[in-house]
């Protein structure tokens, strides 16, 4: 029998349906509140509101729990593999060998940006940001490539999903060596994705950068744990968007957008940043928790808390343990990782840190990872907009093809001035 719950407004009693999701989470359905009660919900960040049922993420913050199609992500890290997860997430199950070879050679396919958005990195400024770059370049996809696309033609999204995936690459490492006034490197047809863009951002002319396995399963290991995260800000940026028809490239630009926010996609570099910092004597661990705790004062403690994870983010804890196993393996040592564990363990030792159960997130680790890889700071957000993008297509496909989607559109509790007279110019 169908749960309701029972609402009293007033003198009148309402039953509301109660929808239930795989695992047991409970979703009072309010569609028909407004037409019953005349009574609207007030939610201001979203943090009690689903705003979709999907099938492609699942995520238990207090357990700390993430499974994409059901998976753990845990089984996802011993031999990481990007484009396999890719095509998971945006087709709903894993690729058969077929499949994945099928996918993989439409990516190659697709490496080559057209000649015509090339040269618009001319005109684009040297210390231009990068998620500006891939934001504007994505959107301009649609100059040169068919934007209207039918997400329930499988074969015409497969390759419209392989595009946008394998050109992402391409045009992060354009803007990095835009950046550095160095000659674009051509993608290479033999590599494999994350080879692939490592090539392109750092080899030279005359002398190809040599990737070395460590560092492939780690960029594999980035990405796969960027992938999705089921309706973050991005992603709910990316369906709002799509929820007005715009195409798949506007609504991923418009992902990228939100994603550059130091609150989210952003706080990797704020990490960074903060860790330097504490590196070069400007600011001590417990300055930095001190500040993070003072209200008066904006700053927070980067990388740590979470909308939905209230015990530790499982992404914070497979990119901590690859950040100990690459650097061993090359021999390193970066200082950023101590300091990094000491303020991770005294945040986790602080009463303000464990009473509101703010734990490491995946922006805590990801930086340091990046770093031991030879990526600059400023191209960590977009290592994690590559990363999301499978996840933001993925979503926007299961948008469309759902019947019922209609616009996204919220409501507001108005508290403006009531209704009052224009006054001319000469009266006021
Ligand atoms: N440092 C200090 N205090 C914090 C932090 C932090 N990093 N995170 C949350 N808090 C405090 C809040 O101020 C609030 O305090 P209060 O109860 O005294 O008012 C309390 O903890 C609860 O905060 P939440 O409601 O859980 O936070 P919210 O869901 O609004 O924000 C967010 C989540 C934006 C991630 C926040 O934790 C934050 O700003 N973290 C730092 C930035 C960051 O790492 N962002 C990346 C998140 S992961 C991602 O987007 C990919």
């Amino acid at each position: 029998m169908q749960e309701t719950v029972k609402l009293i407004v007033g003198d009148q009693t309402i039953e509301l349906p109660v929808i239930v999701g795989t695992e047991g989470e409970r979703a009072i359905d309010i569609t028909k509140l407004r037409d019953q009660t005349g009574m609207i919900t007030y939610d201001p960040s979203l943090g009690n509101t689903g705003v979709c049922r999907s099938e492609i993420t699942f995520i238990d913050g207090e357990k700390g729990i993430l499974r994409y199609r059901g998976i753990p992500i845990e089984q996802f890290a011993d031999h990481p593999n990007f484009v396999e997860v890719a095509w998971m997430l945006i087709f709903g199950r894993l690729p058969k060998p077929d499949e994945l070879a099928r996918f993989s050679s439409l990516l190659t396919a697709n490496e080559l940006l057209h000649e015509g958005l090339k040269h618009q990195f001319d005109h684009i400024p040297p210390d231009a940001p990068p998620m500006a770059i891939l934001s504007a370049t994505l959107n301009n996809l649609s100059f040169y490539h068919e934007q209207f696309l039918s997400p329930q033609d499988e074969e015409s999204f497969e390759l419209a999903a392989a595009r946008l995936i394998s050109k992402v690459r391409t045009i992060a490492a354009f803007s990095y060596r835009r950046s550095l006034g160095l000659p674009f490197i051509y993608p290479d047809p033999n590599l494999r994705y994350c080879a692939n863009f490592l090539h392109m951002m750092f080899s030279i002319p005359f002398q190809q950068y040599i990737v070395t396995p460590e560092i492939e399963d780690a960029l594999n290991l980035v990405f796969v744990l960027h992938a999705d995260h089921e309706q973050n800000c991005s992603t709910s940026t990316v369906r709002t968007v799509g929820s007005a028809r715009a195409n798949l490239f506007a609504s991923c630009a418009a992902g990228v957008c939100a994603l550059w926010g130091p609150l989210h996609g952003g706080a990797n570099v704020e990490v960074i940043d903060m860790l330097e910092r504490i590196h070069q004597g400007g600011m001590s661990p417990e300055d930095c928790i001190r500040a993070a705790k003072d209200k008066s004062n904006p700053f927070r403690l980067f990388g740590f808390g979470h909308r939905v994870y209230k015990n530790y983010d499982p992404r914070a804890k497979l990119l901590k343990a690859s950040c100990d196993k690459v650097l061993a393996k090359l021999r390193r040592q970066d200082p950023l990782l101590d300091i990094a564990r000491k303020l991770e363990e005294a945040a986790l030792n602080d009463p303000y840190f464990v009473e509101r159960k703010l734990y490491p997130n995946v922006d805590f680790y990801s930086g340091i990872l990046l770093r031991a890889m030879g990526i600059p700071t400023n191209m960590f957000t977009v290592c994690f907009a590559i990363g999301r993008l499978p996840g933001w297509i993925a979503q926007w496909r299961e948008q469309h093809v759902d019947a019922s989607t209609r616009i996204l559109r919220p409501r507001q509790v108005y508290t403006g001035p009531a209704e009052s007279p224009y006054v001319p110019m000469e009266d006021r």
